[in-house]
């Protein structure tokens, strides 16, 4: 069976979905792998590092053409898919829920295709959940650029010239991308506080030393399937008074809460900003899904009172070739998970492929059931 890693197109990616490593651990499983060129330029991988690795380097055409499985980041596009041929298995993120378009389309090449992007959230799914692996490289970079645009800097330091106390930093939403931000904002001094509406998230954020801010809420059903549901006004009243003082005195704010396939909630308005420290930083991690600070815009700076609002997805390509490594495990695992002596297995009923095979042999499938 060849693989064809193939070079990502859209504006920005600087990733690649199979590094090197990963391409000497599937030719050791007997699956021939076909590179295109320049495929990891700018992830820090050369094509020589691929070919003393096992690979071949081709030609985008080629790759189309003499692969069995394509592997993309992200989703294929309308040029790609006049290269695929029928038969062929597509495997990238597909997003297929907002992409209904996209999903026709590859049915129509009369291709099979697997999304990363609706892996289940069950335990032995984790090794293979590129969102969780790509997440978590973005709350350590929210971080990061949070240090870059503060005026103040993380750590209590006493010197010759006087004491400098931490910075506050404040986290909304205490998933992968959060606990992550927590931890790097911890390692690098600061007296980081955090909030999220699932109870069990509490333990998890004082296991890394930071203290968690309870919104008492006996009413509403705040979870499901590992994933937070829609808060209700009451809620979100509550948090508020629960959060304000501490987004008072934070310095740096990093939001990151946000409900699959929803907009993202607003967790904060332009009247909290208002009576937020002059010089304060909001990091929107939320900012693609509307954002959880009302004023946040994406891919933009605003400043209102002093406060500097980024909307951002701090996208994992800032930081490729370790965005590009993780990705790779996860698509190995995947393929390990999916294959038995390097050819698919088609278990249908299996959990992990029922969810995650979007289309198969030119047929949409939805929920296992083939449409
Ligand atoms: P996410 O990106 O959907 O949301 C980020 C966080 O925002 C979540 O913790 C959510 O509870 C929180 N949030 C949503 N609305 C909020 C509100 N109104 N106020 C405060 N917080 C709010 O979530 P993410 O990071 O993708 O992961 C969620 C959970 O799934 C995590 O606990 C993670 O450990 C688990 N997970 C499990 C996997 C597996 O078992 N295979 C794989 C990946 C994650």
């Amino acid at each position: 069976m060849k693989i064809g890693v193939l070079k990502e197109t859209q504006k920005g990616e600087k990733r690649v979905s199979i590094s090197p490593k990963i391409v000497k651990q599937l030719v050791d499983k007997k699956f021939e792998v076909l590179v295109e060129k320049n495929a990891g330029k700018s992830a820090s991988f050369k094509d020589s590092d691929y070919s003393s690795s096992g690979a071949q380097i081709e030609s985008r055409g080629v790759v189309f053409k003499e692969a069995d499985v394509l592997i993309k980041i992200n989703p294929f596009d309308a040029d790609d898919l006049k290269l695929v041929n029928e038969g062929q298995i597509l495997m990238s993120q597909l997003f297929h829920k907002s992409q209904p378009e996209l999903v026709k389309a590859i049915a129509n090449t009369g291709a099979s295709a697997f999304s990363l992007d609706a892996m289940p959230r069950i335990s032995r799914a984790q090794d293979m959940d590129v969102l969780s692996s790509q997440s978590n490289l973005s709350g350590y970079k929210a971080v990061i650029r949070g240090a870059y645009e503060m005026t103040k800097i993380f750590p209590l330091m006493m010197t010759a010239a006087g004491t400098i106390t931490p910075a506050r930093v404040l986290v909304y939403g205490v998933g992968v991308a959060g606990l992550q931000a927590i931890a790097t904002a911890k390692r690098l001094g600061a007296v980081v506080e955090a909030t999220d509406i699932r109870p069990e998230t509490k333990e998890q954020t004082e296991s890394l030393g930071a203290k968690f801010i309870t919104v008492e809420n006996e009413t509403d059903d705040v979870s499901e399937g590992g994933y937070a549901k829609v808060a209700s006004e009451d809620y979100l009243n509550k948090q508020k008074e629960a959060v304000n003082k501490s987004l008072f005195q934070a310095d740096l704010v990093i939001t990151t809460a946000m409900i699959p396939g929803r907009k993202s909630p607003v967790l904060i308005t332009k009247e909290q900003v208002d009576q937020m420290k002059n010089g304060a930083v909001i990091i929107d991690l939320a900012a693609l899904q509307g954002g959880n600070c009302e004023l946040s815009k994406m891919n933009k700076t605003v400043i209102h009172n002093g406060v500097k609002i980024i909307g951002t997805t701090i996208a994992p390509e800032s930081v490729s070739t370790n965005a590009s490594d993780l990705f790779a495990k996860n698509m190995f695992n995947f393929l390990t998970h999916l294959t038995e002596g390097s050819q698919f297995k088609w278990d249908l009923e299996e959990e992990i492929t029922n969810a995650t095979l979007i289309v198969y042999n030119g047929e949409i499938r939805q929920n296992g059931k083939i449409d």
